[in-house]
């Protein structure tokens, strides 16, 4: 097995070939004057298992795979895809009329080499999104890496989905380790007056976790911590398994009252604290 790291993905590309002990590949990318992408593999991976790891964050790193796909498959005996960030799978379905299903031409794109044989994702927006995908990708869990990380900061918090939708993942972080978890829910009291409160749980006086799978401009963690303190709750952290934070979206979480944001490493920034590389090569090894 050879490890190709994207450019998205350089960093968790070298702890996952470090977890394995295998090589990583060296690889070239560049831009021509016209903004076009150049990706070369300068190493050799002729009869190699060749494990492209690159997640999709800008529009460029999707280029950036298939080129990968393809200059891999030229040389290499199997090539396998790992995509610890999923860009677009929040555009699953067609909202209005004459709408792209982005993540639907997102898998036929990748999927469209036949060299491709497996992929690997983490934490998907939604789990049924990968039906669009002709080789079925197997879906990473970070939760259980994140409830450890939570395990050794010493704290015993509420963890809170800051949504319905982040439910299962509330519950996966939390249980495990033993802590009440809760989400948040919308209640509507008139026309134009909505409450939003835990559930179930008080939360006063206890820290309390947010989490959710993505962090993009900080507005859902911002709106959930404000509503968390004011029903009285300590300290409040926010945790994501795919940190994007874009525009102001740190600034934001903290002039909300969010103590410290915490994220894994399939998005590399400064608050990757949470690396999924342990899960990815464990997974890898199966494939030997
Ligand atoms: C939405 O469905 C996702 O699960 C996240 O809640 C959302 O992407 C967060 O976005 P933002 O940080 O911009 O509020």
């Amino acid at each position: 097995m050879k490890i190709i790291p994207g450019k998205a993905s350089q960093l968790l590309a070298a702890r996952i070939a470090a977890e394995l002990g295998c090589e990583v590949a060296l690889c070239e990318f560049r831009s021509f004057p016209d903004g076009e992408l150049y990706t070369r593999i300068i190493d050799d991976v002729e009869g190699r298992h060749a494990v492209i790891v690159q997640s999709l964050i800008a529009d460029s790193d999707l280029i950036a795979l298939l080129q990968l796909i393809d200059a891999a498959a030229e040389e290499a005996s199997r090539v396998s895809a790992v995509i610890p960030y999923l860009g677009y799978a929040r555009q699953d379905k067609k909202f209005k009329r004459g709408e792209a299903v982005s993540i639907r031409a997102i898998a036929r794109s990748i999927c469209a080499s036949s060299a491709l044989t497996s992929i690997f994702v983490v934490n998907v927006h939604d789990p049924a999104e990968l039906r669009y995908f002709d080789v079925k990708p197997k879906e990473l869990d970070a939760a259980p890496v994140i409830g450890d990380y939570i395990t050794e900061m010493g704290i015993d918090p509420v963890v809170i989905g800051p949504d319905e939708g982040a439910e299962s993942l509330a519950r996966a972080v939390a249980v495990p380790h033993g802590f009440d978890y809760d989400v948040l829910q919308k209640k509507r009291l008139a026309d134009d007056m909505v409450e939003m409160k835990p559930k179930a749980l008080d939360v006063s006086g206890k820290d309390i976790v947010i989490v959710d799978d993505i962090i993009s401009t900080g507005g859902t963690i911002a709106e959930a911590s404000r509503i968390l303190r004011e029903q009285g709750a300590h300290d409040v952290y926010a945790f994501c398994v795919h940190g994007l934070f874009v525009q102001n979206a740190i600034m934001r979480m903290h002039h909300a009252g969010i103590k410290e944001v915490v994220s894994t490493d399939t998005v590399e920034s400064a608050f990757s604290r949470v690396s999924v590389a342990k899960l990815i090569a464990n997974s890898l090894s199966t494939l030997e």
